[in-house]
């Protein structure tokens, strides 16, 4: 099955945008499985600078179906607002270009207001997160009393279903001392815009099964990053998505064997945002130069990026977690210039040393990294576009790199610049 799924290998924030880009131009249809407007995804296309947040890459490629499957938690006015700013961008979007999952779950206005209102409960323990709603809306979905894109086409259906989700939210939101919000207000304002956002709707799954049957290439589109995962990551500092490979099966409905192969884009040193455990990060200098050089500011948040040494320990984790195949490292470059660089191999915790991040909070907030100390590099790698380019010990870094994940690279991106790519396999190639 020539499908691939590109997933983040780390806290997000990995560089994804690029290599989705590279690879969406190789696709037919380009689907995104989980996550909603917290994302951010920079493309730059012939110097024009897209930055997307709940449409799929291929959006900006023509001749490409973009799909949002039913595992992505929607805002609709979000949705349809990057539309229109994609619009004016020069982007045609029709429905022959987008489609939505009927059956995805709507974010609303009282998601975002609980979200924040939560955040701002929690104090000094707040989990820093976007303030989109995305958690509300997940919970609203597993507790089924969600709504959801189809439920836009009942009327009457629709408003009995906002008064059962007000009595929670309503209940919450007086409770956290925040405004509430009454059914006429949430219904006429989805009254104002269900036209817009049901002409894209319908079943997802039925056209993923004709694309399969056609050999058309699918590309999951995957957001934030296995660290970051409900399940699988630093919990309870995560989104509540699944953000693995495998939730693109159900994220979209189709079957497991239908992902294919599973890009890891894997930074060459480590970031994250709100707050959490981070063993390797660098609250110093070395941080401050990474931040810096490496832009390190959010695309959705435009909030400063935590920085630290690349955990090769955290990324093997995320390599047998979420069945990595190869890697795409990013942002090699950022690390020229320096006279030494760590690795982080594993961890002390309690006097012993583990070669893997522990599921218990408090253990993930005590390990200690354990690192290796290896040479920088004076030279530039940045714009390199074969190996040959690379100085001798920023090639030594990567093939150690992985050694420890026990991955392949599989590409090396070496500047935001397309063709700034060094290539070792076309994920799509079998
Ligand atoms: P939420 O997804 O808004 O609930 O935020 C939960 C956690 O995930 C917070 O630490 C956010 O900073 C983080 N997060 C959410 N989306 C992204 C992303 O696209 N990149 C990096 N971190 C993210």
């Amino acid at each position: 099955m020539a499908n691939v799924a590109v997933i983040g290998s780390q806290w997000g924030d990995e560089g994804k945008g690029k290599i989705v880009d590279w690879l969406s131009s190789r696709a037919d249809v380009v689907v995104r499985f989980q996550g909603g407007h917290n994302a951010g995804h920079t493309l730059v296309i012939d110097g024009v600078v897209y930055k997307l947040h709940l449409l799929p890459s291929g959006i900006v490629r023509g001749g490409k179906l973009s799909v949002i499957g039913n595992g992505v938690v929607i805002d609709p006015w979000a949705l349809l607002e990057e539309i229109d700013t994609v619009r004016k961008q020069g982007l045609e979007i029709s429905p022959e270009s987008l489609m939505i999952a009927d059956n995805a779950s709507l974010i609303l206005p009282m998601h975002g207001a609980v979200d924040r209102a939560m955040e701002v409960a929690r104090g000094s323990s707040s989990i820093g997160t976007t303030g989109r709603g995305i958690g509300p809306a997940y919970e609203d979905k597993v507790a089924r009393r969600g709504i959801r894109v189809c439920d836009l086409a009942d009327e009457a259906l629709l408003k009995q279903k906002i008064e059962n989700l007000l009595l929670h939210h309503n209940a919450l939101l007086k409770g956290l001392g925040a405004e509430q919000f009454t059914t006429a207000q949430v219904y006429d304002s989805l009254m104002q815009i269900s036209g817009s956002l049901l002409q894209y709707a319908g079943p997802v799954w039925k056209r993923l099964d004709e694309a399969r049957l056609r050999g058309e290439k699918i590309l999951f589109e995957g957001a934030q990053g296995v660290m970051l995962d409900v399940d699988h990551g630093t919990f309870p500092y995560v989104t509540s998505s699944n953000t693995m490979a495998a939730h693109a099966a159900t994220g979209s409905g189709v079957g497991p064997r239908s992902v294919g192969y599973v890009l890891g884009i894997t930074k060459a040193y480590t970031t994250r945002v709100g707050s959490g455990p981070f063993p390797t990060e660098q609250n110093n200098e070395i941080g401050a130069f990474l931040g810096e050089k490496g832009h390190e500011f959010g695309t959705t948040t435009g909030r400063k990026r935590r920085c630290g040494w690349f955990d090769a320990a955290m990324v093997r984790q995320a390599v047998k977690t979420a069945g990595i195949d190869g890697i795409a490292l990013t942002k090699l470059d950022v690390l020229d210039g320096l006279d030494e660089i760590r690795i982080c191999v594993g961890y002390r915790l309690a006097g012993k040393e583990i070669d893997y991040l522990p599921s218990s909070q408090i253990a993930q907030e005590n390990v200690e990294p354990v690192y290796e100390i290896i040479d920088g590099w004076k030279e530039s790698t940045y714009g390199a576009r074969s190996w040959a380019e690379l100085p001798a010990a920023a090639v030594k870094y990567v093939r150690h790199i992985e050694e420890l994940i026990d991955a392949p690279v599989a590409m090396l991106s070496t500047s935001p610049e397309r063709d700034d790519t060094i290539l070792m396999r076309d994920p799509f190639v079998q």
